[in-house]
């Protein structure tokens, strides 16, 4: 489960209620992208849970989506606003999108959290210490008065 500090926490507007909060979410990555009616906007995870509000709020704006989302999500994303959908389990949605559209798009709005997943195996970690859990008042005092040079890990293994 993960955790999050309470600054990135919002109340759900009362007018929203629990089925409508991603589209709060939504609201908030069109605002960001700032698009002009008539701009063209690729949604990856167009078919989800906040992709769907986004579709119809860049609908309303006047931009102009390409959903990105499995075949059986195509209908729903058409219907609520998206003027084409790619299927991701069968195509290339780059190159798809500029076979659609003629070339590049405006914007993307990537809500399948997949680029960051992909990364996260290639991050380093930095590791000063790995200690024994015996050892856990001593990992408690290194970093006291001066800097770890990294994270202080206790394995609890051997124990
Ligand atoms: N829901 C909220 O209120 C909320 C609030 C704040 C932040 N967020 C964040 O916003 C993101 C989206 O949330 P969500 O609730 O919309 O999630 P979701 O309902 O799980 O939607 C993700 C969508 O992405 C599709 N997808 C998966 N892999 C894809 C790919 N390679 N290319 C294109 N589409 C792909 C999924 O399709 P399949 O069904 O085929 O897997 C699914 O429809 C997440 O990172 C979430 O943490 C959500």
């Amino acid at each position: 489960m993960p955790r999050y500090a309470p600054s990135a926490l919002g109340h759900i507007p009362e007018h929203l209620g629990i089925e409508r909060a991603p589209a709060g979410t939504a609201w908030v990555v069109l605002s960001r992208l700032g698009l002009a009616a008539g701009s063209r906007l690729l949604v990856l995870g167009g078919s989800g849970g906040v992709g769907l509000f986004l579709l119809q709020l860049a609908a309303a704006a006047g931009v102009v989506t390409i959903g990105v989302g499995r075949r059986a999500m195509h209908d729903q994303m058409i219907g609520l606003g998206a003027a084409a959908c790619i299927d991701y389990v069968r195509e290339d949605a780059a190159r798809r999108t500029l076979t659609l559209v003629g070339g590049p798009v405006d914007a993307m709005a990537d809500l399948t959290g997949g680029t960051l997943a992909a990364a996260l195996p290639a991050l380093r970690p930095v590791i000063s210490h790995v200690l024994p859990l015996a050892a856990a008042a001593k990992a408690h005092r290194i970093p006291e008065g001066r800097h770890a040079g990294g994270k202080i890990v206790l394995d609890v293994t051997g124990s």
